[in-house]
């Protein structure tokens, strides 16, 4: 659609179809129409434009997505929230959604069946890593990320990689930071892993397409 910069992500084996988009490349008002009263209350509620701008451009995509991969009017497109906030299409469980924002970009993932979750981070130093690491990361975490740190990659890039995946199998399973990040360890060499988390098995892996660091997670079994 004119006005609309979106990029589809390569899909991974056991992963879902993904979207990225560069909210500063797009026209807000092309989806703004396309929010519901609750949502265009939220985006108003924003002081700042440039959230304002990320909110209405992620929310309106979705809405662009259920209508044009599902054919869902708008009536069929009531949106509910666990008790975790974590929302969903209240007459077609079936189809689950899961977006992150970080900076200028929005990610979006759609799955017809298992519950996904998906994070993305923009990359920034994290000052305070060694702290959030003893608060949040596993011991094989911890020494994961250190061990790469000494063989001369990033510290800050490394913390991330593995905060985006213990954020997308946190919100996969619909708790989101209720969940304490030390309950679930993902390491992993290669692209993605299995992880156990709060009695269900999540398949997650990581996405790199340019700088934002991306993950995703879908739950395999209940
Ligand atoms: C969900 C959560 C992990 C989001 O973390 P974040 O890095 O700040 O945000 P992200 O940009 O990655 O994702 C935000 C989106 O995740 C979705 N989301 C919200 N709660 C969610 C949850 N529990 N699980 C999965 N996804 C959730 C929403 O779509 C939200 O965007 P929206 O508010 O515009 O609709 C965190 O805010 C959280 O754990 N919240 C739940 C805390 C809780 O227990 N609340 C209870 C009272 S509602």
């Amino acid at each position: 659609m004119r006005g609309l910069k979106v990029r589809r992500l390569p899909r991974p084996a056991d992963g879902f179809p993904m979207w990225l988009v560069d909210v500063e490349q797009c026209d807000a008002e092309v989806v703004e129409g396309l929010l519901s009263s609750e949502e265009l209350a939220a985006a108003n509620r924003f002081r700042f434009h440039a959230l304002r701008h990320r909110y209405i451009l992620a929310h309106g995509l979705l809405r662009l997505l259920f209508r044009d991969r599902y054919g869902l009017s708008a009536e069929d497109q009531d949106i509910g929230k666990n008790r975790f906030g974590k929302p969903h299409l209240i007459r077609f469980p079936q189809i689950q959604y899961n977006m992150s924002y970080s900076a200028n970009y929005v990610m979006i993932g759609v799955n017809e069946g298992d519950p996904i979750g998906v994070d993305i981070e923009v990359f920034r130093v994290i000052e305070d890593a060694a702290e959030l690491m003893d608060l949040h990361f596993t011991e094989a975490e911890r020494s994961a990320i250190l061990q790469s740190a000494s063989q001369g990659t990033c510290r800050s890039r490394e913390f991330l990689k593995i905060w985006v995946r213990k954020e997308a199998c946190v919100k996969a399973s619909g708790r989101g930071l209720d969940i304490p990040l030390k309950n679930l360890e993902c390491v992993f060499e290669g692209q993605m892993t299995s992880v156990q988390l709060d009695g269900g098995s999540y398949r997650t892996g990581a996405l790199r397409l340019g700088d934002p660091i991306m993950a995703w997670s879908r739950r395999t079994s209940l």
